[in-house]
Parts: C-alpha cells; structure tokens; sequence
C-alpha cells in the first residue's frame, strides 16, 4: 500500500509515520509537508535512509504540486496537515482558511481526479463546541465550533462529506479529542509546562484553569488511525478519545508533582477569548464497529511523555531557540531532488 501523509512532520503526523514504517515494514509511504514553524523534521530523525519513505516539501493548498504528488500513484491519502494552534487562530485566521480549508478541498479534488482508493480526514472534536458539565460528543452530535481553527475544521469535515456524497471520493473523518506524548510543539498545554517546570519558569494557566480536556496519548491516537485506515467504512464518521477527562488544574498538578516542582509555578492569566469549557468523547462507535481500546492510562501516558521531555531535553530547547529549522537544511535540502516526488 502506499500512503500519501500530508502534515507528517508535525507531532501527530510524525507519530503516525514511525508507527506505520514500524508495523507495515512494506508500504510505502510520502510525507508531504510545507514545514511551518510546527513542522520538524528531527521527529523523523533516522528515517532519511529509510527506503519506503519519501519526504516532500510542499503546501496542501497548491494545486499544482499535490497534483504531481498524486499522480505518481497514491492508495490512501492521510490528511493531518493543519494549522493546528487555537490560540494562533484568534491572532490571524487567514492562514487557517487557506491550509484547513482550501488546502483539503485540494487533496480532495486531485484524490479524486487521480482515483485514490480511500482519504483519511484528521478532524477533531473541537468541531462540536463546547459541553456543559455532564454529556459526551457522539457523531451526531451537531458542529457549533467556537474558535476560528475550529470553524476551518468543521468546514473542511463538510468538505469532505460533500466530495463523498457528490463524487463518491471514498472518505472517512475522524474527530479526536486532546492529544499529548512525545514531538508536541511546546506551545500546547502538556509540553508547554512540562518545559516551562524544567526550566522554573511560570505556568500560565488560563482563566480559572477548571477547563476541561479528554486526554488521549498519541499513540493510541495513531493506533484509532491505523484501524479506519484498514477497516473503517467510507462516508462514516469516528471519534476517537481516552476517556480521561481531567482540569487543567488538576493536569498541572500532575505535571509540577512529578517533576517535584513547586505549585507556587502556577500563575493564573488571562482567559482565552470563547474558551471552550469541556469537551468530552463518547467513541463507542470505533470501539464496536472497529475494535479500538486505549492501551495507557492518562497517568501512566503522562509520565513516560514527562519523561521523554526529560531525556530529549536537546529537541525542545532547539524548537524554543529556533534551531530546529536548520535540521531540513542540514539533512534534506542538499538531496532535495531526489525527494521530488
Ligand atoms: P501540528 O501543528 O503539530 O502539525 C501540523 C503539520 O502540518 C506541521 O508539520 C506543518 O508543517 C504541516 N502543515 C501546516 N500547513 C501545511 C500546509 N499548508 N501544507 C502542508 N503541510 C502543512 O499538528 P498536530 O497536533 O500534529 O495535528 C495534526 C492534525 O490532527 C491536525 O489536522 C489537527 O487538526 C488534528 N488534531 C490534533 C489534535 C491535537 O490534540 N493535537 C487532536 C485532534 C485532531
Ligand atoms: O481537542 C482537540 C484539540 O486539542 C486539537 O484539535 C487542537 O489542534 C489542539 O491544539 C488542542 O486544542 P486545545 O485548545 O484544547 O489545546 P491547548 O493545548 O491549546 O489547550 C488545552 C487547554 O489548556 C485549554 O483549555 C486551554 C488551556 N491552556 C492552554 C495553554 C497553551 C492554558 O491554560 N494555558 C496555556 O498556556
């Protein structure tokens, strides 16, 4: 089989490019991604040999380049690529639209033309809005997104059910909830006050910190993946959580204790503008229909992530000093030829 990954050198993409290089020693696979200042290619570092991987620098939204890219043959096209942060979203919209939105509708319209067998949408459950204290997001549940990177997510899920209900592009959308685990931009909740604790620095903690999150490690994220890539049914819709719903209080808490840091860390700031109050996964759906079931506890996934933050202190100081950038320069640029399509 050969996968077209958009978007895996970012955190989640990156866990599920070793995950299927690791499980699926013959498929082949393209990682197509624009490197924005989320994607790193050290979260791939030892794969640049690696003979069924290719890496191509490119934007989703150009239609042009995804178009070569597809047309070299591609049976499944993985769409992870995003403008993924919340908070940047209510800085500068624009460019969520563009990647989100139209970036989607391109993959879509070239797996079409090139007879993809099956696309793969990496939504979220941010599409849903926010819950009140008890309830869970089921599939039916209606979209009511809150922030503009939610908005560019619920448009390009309905994106993706037009071009199947339209033209038959044999689609499935996945919606998950919070992600944490190693190769997270430290600008997230977890591996931002992971660092912050190692470093003493202040943990801010929006508003009254009693948000609530259902957390999920990424590599039970990949492993949902993995089962709607082989055997989820086109046109459906998967969500996909860890049932663990914490605070954010109670997270930080988590973190500061095991790293033996000092709650006086803690600072309540400003509130994030629509802040979303809960959000909760009812994934009953991928648990009968596919098999799906988490294989860590949000404290056992917890600290093996605190404790990758801690042993690869060298990734997240470089991604906080810039230094990350140099790594495609470094590895790739001088072969970048080769990696064309
Ligand atoms: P991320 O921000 O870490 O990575 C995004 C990747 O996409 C980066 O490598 C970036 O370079 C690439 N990219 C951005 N714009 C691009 C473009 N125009 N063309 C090609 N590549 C581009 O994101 P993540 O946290 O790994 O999330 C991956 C996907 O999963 C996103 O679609 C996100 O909406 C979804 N998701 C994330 C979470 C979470 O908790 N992080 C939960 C549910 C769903
Ligand atoms: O639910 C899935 C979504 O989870 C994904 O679709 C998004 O791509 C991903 O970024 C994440 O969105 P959140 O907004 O929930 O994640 P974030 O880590 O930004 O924030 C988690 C919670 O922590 C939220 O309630 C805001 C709060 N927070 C966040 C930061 C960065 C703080 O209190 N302080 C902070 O500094």
């Amino acid at each position: 089989m050969k996968l077209l990954i958009t978007g895996g050198a970012g955190f989640i993409g990156a866990n599920f490019v070793r995950h299927i290089l690791e499980t699926y020693p013959d498929y082949k696979l393209i990682n197509y991604d624009k490197l924005t200042y989320a994607g790193n290619l050290e979260n791939l570092a030892g794969l640049e040999d690696n003979r069924n991987y290719t890496f191509v620098r490119g934007d989703i939204a150009d239609r042009k380049q995804v178009g070569e890219v597809m047309s070299a043959g591609v049976d499944v096209v993985l769409n992870f690529a995003a403008e993924s942060h919340v908070d940047r979203s209510l800085e500068e919209a624009a460019v969520f639209i563009g990647t989100n939105v139209l970036g989607t509708q391109v993959l879509l319209e070239a797996a079409l033309k090139h007879k993809v067998d099956r696309f793969i949408q990496i939504s979220t459950d941010e599409v849903y809005g926010s819950l009140g204290p008890s309830g869970s997001f089921t599939e039916k549940t209606p979209l009511s997104p809150n922030s503009p990177y939610a908005a560019t997510k619920a448009a390009a899920d309905l994106m993706v059910r037009a071009y199947f209900e339209s033209f038959s592009v044999q689609a499935i959308i996945t919606r998950c909830s919070n992600n944490y685990g190693p190769y997270q931009f430290p600008e997230k909740l977890i591996p931002l006050f992971i660092t912050n604790a190692l470093e003493n620095i202040p943990l801010p903690v929006y508003g009254d910190g009693l948000y609530i999150r259902d957390w999920i490690h990424v590599i039970d994220h990949c492993r949902a993946l993995d089962l709607a890539l082989h055997r989820g049914k086109p046109g459906e819709i998967y969500n996909i959580g860890g049932g663990s719903e914490r605070t954010n209080l109670e997270i930080t808490k988590l973190i500061l204790k095991h790293l033996k840091k000092s709650e006086s860390l803690i600072t309540h700031v400003k509130d994030r503008p629509g802040h979303d109050r809960r959000y909760a996964i009812d994934c009953s759906k991928i648990k009968e229909e596919l098999g799906f079931e988490t294989s860590m506890t949000l404290e056992k996934g917890l600290k093996q992530t605190m404790d990758w933050y801690i042993q690869n202190r060298p990734w997240w100081e470089k991604v906080r000093s810039g230094e990350y950038r140099e790594y495609y320069h470094r590895h790739y640029a001088d072969r970048e030829k080769t990696f064309e399509r």
